[in-house]
């Protein structure tokens, strides 16, 4: 067994679906194999974004009963609720005073959070003043420009986050008002532009986004993300935290931190290093789009049996016929088929898309017979846990009093550094 602690969290904001399952659970317990391993729910993270008390326990719940089911072994993994250790609270409040605020500012997540906001008002202001057909250009320009990012955004690798999903909303968003613009342009104004009326928007724009409040809806808890993500990740003495790409900066952010508390207070952190998960591909949705909740096209990992198939049967395909050739790499049965058959089973379906003669109905039950065969003993497993969550939050209860040791030993060397406990 390697001597090296990996550690992550994982956020409870939605019910577990198969991008979830491929992208990060399956990897998740794959690496805690053979290592010593903290893998928590990180319900405080997700209180930046749930206040709903109800659907934060049972998203707590489906995602802690999604990787019991899955096989995390319980007994080697320290497996437990974020919440359920108040040390990481206490960390976190002191290690904001080892970390520059400018740091925050920096972190790609709250300055994304910060760009949609700027867009979402001028759609906003757009729409107030959709009667003036000569906005038409600056629209179109706008669209560009959100286009820009989006394409910058994938090509850094970063298309798979919540952000630009977001981004590609709005921007469909946008080009649909355009469209709008655009028709009513032609009808009122024909050909002619007055410059004059478009130097006005121009002004008009920079107005909004001057007095914009890029800050809308973007609590505290969501500013200081990162430095409680550095307590999570110092509190249990991590060496490796496997991540997706959007969170390598906050790693980073971690590494940073720690290392301006040793050079205040003296050597008391090791410096943790990200472990970017290899890339799965694009898990597809039910629309060819990336599964995502915000997208509301996906498939739940524990839909029951039938539900599964009805899904899987309204994957949205071209209108290529049973007999023509079909490229495999994009498309969606294929790519989801991929991460529930075995290596033989992958490549004698590749060759029967590309040679033709498969129809998609048929392509849709083989994966269905993959997929279900796949997740039925999972299944199994996670219904009778969701039906006595009792079970679930003893494992919970367990590993917190297993991850609570660790993080007293190190909140008790932090208060030594600091001499916190000068008359203890
Ligand atoms: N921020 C992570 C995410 O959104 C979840 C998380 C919280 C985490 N604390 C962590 C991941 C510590 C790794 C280590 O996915």
């Amino acid at each position: 067994m390697s001597k090296e602690i990996i550690l992550t969290g994982i956020k409870p904001t939605g019910t577990p679906h198969l991008g979830n399952l491929v992208g990060a659970i399956k990897p998740i317990i794959e690496m805690s194999q053979g290592r010593q391993a903290f893998v928590f729910i990180a319900d405080l993270h997700a209180l930046n974004m749930i206040h709903s008390p109800a659907e934060l326990q049972k998203y707590t719940l489906e995602v802690a009963a999604s990787f019991i089911a899955l096989g995390l072994d319980t007994s080697k993994a320290v497996f437990f609720r974020q919440s359920d250790v108040p040390e990481v609270a206490y960390l976190s409040t002191l290690l904001m005073n080892v970390t520059p605020k400018g740091l925050m500012n920096r972190a790609h997540s709250y300055k994304e959070i910060q760009d949609i906001n700027r867009e979402k008002a001028f759609i906003k202001q757009m729409r107030l003043l959709e009667e003036d057909t000569v906005l038409n250009k600056t629209f179109s320009e706008k669209c560009k420009n959100l286009k820009d990012r989006y394409e910058r955004l994938k090509s850094e690798g970063n298309e798979n986050t919540e952000k630009s999903n977001q981004l590609k909303v709005l921007l469909e968003e946008f080009q649909n008002i355009t469209s709008v613009f655009e028709k009513r342009y032609k009808e009122h104004v024909g050909k002619s532009k007055d410059e004059r009326l478009i130097e006005k928007v121009f002004e008009f724009e920079q107005k909004v986004q001057k007095n914009v409040d890029l800050d809308i809806g973007i609590n505290m808890g969501l500013y200081t993300y990162p430095v409680l993500m550095s307590a999570d990740i110092l509190l249990y003495n991590s060496d490796i935290v496997p991540v997706g790409k959007d969170q390598k900066q906050h790693v980073e952010f971690a590494r940073d931190i720690a290392g301006s508390f040793n050079a205040i207070y003296g050597e008391t952190f090791k410096l943790p290093q990200p472990f970017i998960q290899e890339d799965t591909g694009l898990i597809p949705g039910l629309d060819g789009r990336k599964m995502s909740k915000s997208y509301g096209n996906q498939i739940p990992i524990f839909d029951s049996e039938a539900e599964l198939k009805k899904k899987i049967m309204r994957i949205i395909t071209d209108s290529k016929l049973p007999e023509e050739p079909k490229n495999p790499d994009n498309d969606t049965i294929f790519l989801l088929y991929k991460h529930f058959a075995d290596a033989a089973a992958v490549a004698d379906l590749r060759t029967r898309f590309e040679k033709g003669g498969l129809g998609y109905g048929d392509a849709k039950k083989i994966l269905y017979e993959a997929a279900n065969d796949y997740l039925a003993a999972p299944r199994a497993r996670y219904e009778a846990l969701m039906k006595n969550p009792k079970e679930v939050y003893a494992l919970l209860g367990d590993g917190a009093k297993r991850a609570r040791e660790v993080a007293a030993a190190t909140t008790d060397r932090v208060k030594r550094a600091m001499k916190l406990d000068y008359f203890n």
